[in-house]
Order: structure tokens, then C-alpha cells, then sequence
């Protein structure tokens, strides 16, 4: 049993989170402070800005959240920090700040995976009506993270497919900077898209149809660009493009559920399940499969610090620590 409520730190991008929760998993606080518009003049993330707008906002956060949630740091069951993978400078900001106040009052620390804690999300109780018993099938669709996991158990992950090029989220901001969008182009490029006509555009679907669940989005851009070129409908290259993704995301996803054989659920995770014709086609994927298709609520789809807390209780549920001078880790695969 966990002793107390934990502590959860997020710092691996352009989120500054903390969240505090229960011994049992109920949100006590949680804030996410988003740096978006530090870097939007930049068209993407600046890892050394990044990196001292969480030395900036961090004390503040976590100093919030644990008055929010009447918890001193003394009464706290342990402190879950992202050490990886991600932005070094970020990671060593928010897990060196987990550890300091780890040591200073005698807590256990948690080194948290952040793809572990996207990946464990839809286990938070209360929060999701269907749940998510293992195993289940995680499509991890955002701006840094492409992949399709089949989570067996805790510590358990059996990666399918991934990206050979750009992540999904990736791919969506760089044809919405082709099509004159701001960054984080997302979701501009899918309000544009429900203006258009998918139709009037041919666009290519990237490997699908082909074994396996692998993804590509390079040979879209491509084809976006020289759509743009030719002087294209950005509306209707915009659906085409939102259409494309979804139709191969959908392919993907129903082979990775024949490679996940007990899958319980498909679950999807990421900035990019946001999007409407994502979500669509992927409920259909889910619907022909006899599954759920769980797809948690947005603010926990994206970038935040209650999923690394969940994280860390299930790792100290489970008598898994680490130690106070754990080094965080920009590559570390699930
Ligand atoms: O998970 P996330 O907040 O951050 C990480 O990348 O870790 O994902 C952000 C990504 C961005 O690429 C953004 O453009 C994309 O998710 N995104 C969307 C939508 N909302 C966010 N892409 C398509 N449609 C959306 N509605
Ligand atoms: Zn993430």
C-alpha cells in the first residue's frame, strides 16, 4: 500500500505540470502550465527555453498544488518525477527538483517513463467509466511519440510499430505550416478541414494496406506541399490530408489489435486523439473489433502530471522505487 499522497512532476517538453494524488488514485490537484506560446514564434519547441521556463514555473506549481491539496511535503507517500525520455534540460529541471524534495523529506522516488505514463493513464479509477484492464492495445499518437504498445501488465510493453519518419502529431504540424497555420498546427489544420472537401484532393495513404503496423507521414508531406504548389484549396487539401491520416491510422490500428491477441480495449492517447476523424475512424476500428474504444479526456491526453502520479503509485503499489540520484534519461524506450 501506498503510504500517502504522491506527488507527480512533468517536464519532459513544453508542459510544466504537477499534480497531487490520493494513495488510491483520486485527483486531489493538478495544473498543467503549457510554455505554447514561449515557442510559437520559434514554429516548435526550443529545448533551452523549454528548459528555463520549467526552472521558472516548477516551485510555483508544485507549491499550488500541494496547498490545494492540504498536503505537506512531509505527509507525502512519495514523489513520481518524468526522468525521460525528452528534452535533457526539462527532464534534469523536474526530476532534480523530485529528488531534492524526496531527500529533503525522507520520500521514495519514482523515476517515471513518460511513455509509461501515457501508457497507464486509462488506468486512473474513476475517471473512465469502461477502465482499461491489462491487456489492452495503446495507440500513442502525439507531436514526439508515434507508436502502437500492447500493455501486457506493469512493466510489461511489447512495442508493434512505430514511426519510421515523423510522429503523427509531426506530420499534422508540419502540413498545417504548408498550409499557412500557426504553430501547433493540429488543430487549426482541423478546423480548416471541416471547410473542405477531402474528395478534390488525391493524397497518398502510406503504408496501407502493407503487414504490420508501422507508420510513415513523410511521403504525405511531400504531397501535401506540391498540392499546396499547385495552388490546391487549402480548405479541401486540409481534409485530405486529416482524411489520410485517418485512414491509416484506422489500418494500422486493426493490425496491431491481430498482434494483440486478449486485447481488452484500444485505447488512444496523445495530443493528436484530439481529432475528430482520428477518433472516428479509430471507434469504427474498435466497434468492428467487439472493443471499447477508450480514449481518455483530453487534459490527460496531452502532456500532464496527474499521469505521472498514477505512474508512480502503480510502481510503488508494486515496491518498485528508485534512487535518489537516478540520472534522467533523454532516450529511454518503453
Ligand atoms: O501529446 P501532445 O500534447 O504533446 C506531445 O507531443 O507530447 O501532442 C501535441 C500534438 C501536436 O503535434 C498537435 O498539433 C497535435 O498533438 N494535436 C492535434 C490536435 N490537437 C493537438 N492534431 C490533430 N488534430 C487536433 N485536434
Ligand atoms: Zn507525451
Amino acid at each position: 500500500p501506498v503510504p500517502g499522497p504522491v506527488l507527480g512532476i512533468e517536464s519532459s517538453c513544453d508542459e510544466t505540470a504537477a499534480a497531487v494524488l490520493a494513495p488510491d488514485g483520486a485527483i486531489l490537484a493538478e495544473t498543467v502550465f503549457s510554455q505554447t506560446e514561449d515557442h510559437a514564434r520559434f514554429g516548435g519547441v526550443v529545448p533551452e527555453l523549454a528548459a528555463r521556463a520549467h526552472l521558472a514555473r516548477l516551485p510555483d506549481l508544485v507549491a499550488e498544488v500541494l496547498g490545494r491539496a492540504r498536503v505537506a511535503p512531509g505527509d507525502l507517500g512519495g514523489v513520481a518525477a518524468t526522468s525521460g525520455p525528452g528534452l535533457i534540460g526539462g527532464l534534469i529541471v523536474g526530476a532534480g527538483y523530485g529528488k531534492g524534495l524526496a531527500m529533503a523529506h525522507r520520500l521514495p522516488f519514482v523515476a517515471v517513463n513518460h511513455l509509461e505514463a501515457h501508457a497507464l493513464t486509462p488506468r486512473l479509477p474513476g475517471l473512465l467509466p469502461e477502465g482499461a484492464r491489462f491487456p489492452y492495445l495503446l495507440l500513442l499518437l502525439s507531436g514526439g511519440h508515434c507508436q502502437c504498445v500492447a500493455v501486457e501488465g506493469l512493466g510489461r510493453y511489447r512495442r508493434l510499430g512505430t514511426t519510421l519518419d515523423d510522429a503523427v502529431g509531426e506530420a499534422f504540424d508540419k502540413a498545417a505550416k504548408l498550409l499557412g497555420l500557426p504553430w501547433p498546427g493540429g488543430p487549426h489544420l482541423e478546423r480548416l478541414a471541416g471547410e473542405g472537401d477531402p474528395s478534390r484532393v488525391p493524397l497518398p495513404r502510406p503504408l496501407m494496406g502493407r503487414a504490420g503496423c508501422d507508420f510513415s507521414f513523410s511521403g504525405l508531406k511531400t504531397a501535401v506541399a506540391q498540392a499546396v504548389a499547385k495552388g490546391g484549396d487549402r480548405a479541401d487539401i486540409a481534409a485530405a490530408f486529416q482524411a489520410s491520416v485517418a485512414a491509416v491510422v484506422a489500418d494500422r490500428a486493426r493490425n496491431a489489435l491481430l498482434m494483440a491477441p486478449g486485447a481488452t480495449a484500444l485505447v488512444v492517447s496523445g495530443g493528436v486523439a484530439a481529432n475528430t476523424g482520428v477518433r472516428t475512424a479509430l471507434a469504427w476500428v474498435a466497434e468492428t473489433a467487439g472493443l471499447p474504444l477508450v480514449a481518455p479526456p483530453i487534459r490527460l491526453c496531452t502532456d500532464n502530471a496527474v499521469m505521472v502520479a498514477w505512474a508512480g503509485i502503480e510502481r510503488l503499489r508494486g515496491g518498485l522505487t528508485d534512487p535518489w540520484d537516478h540520472a534522467p534519461r533523454p532516450r529511454w524506450p518503453l
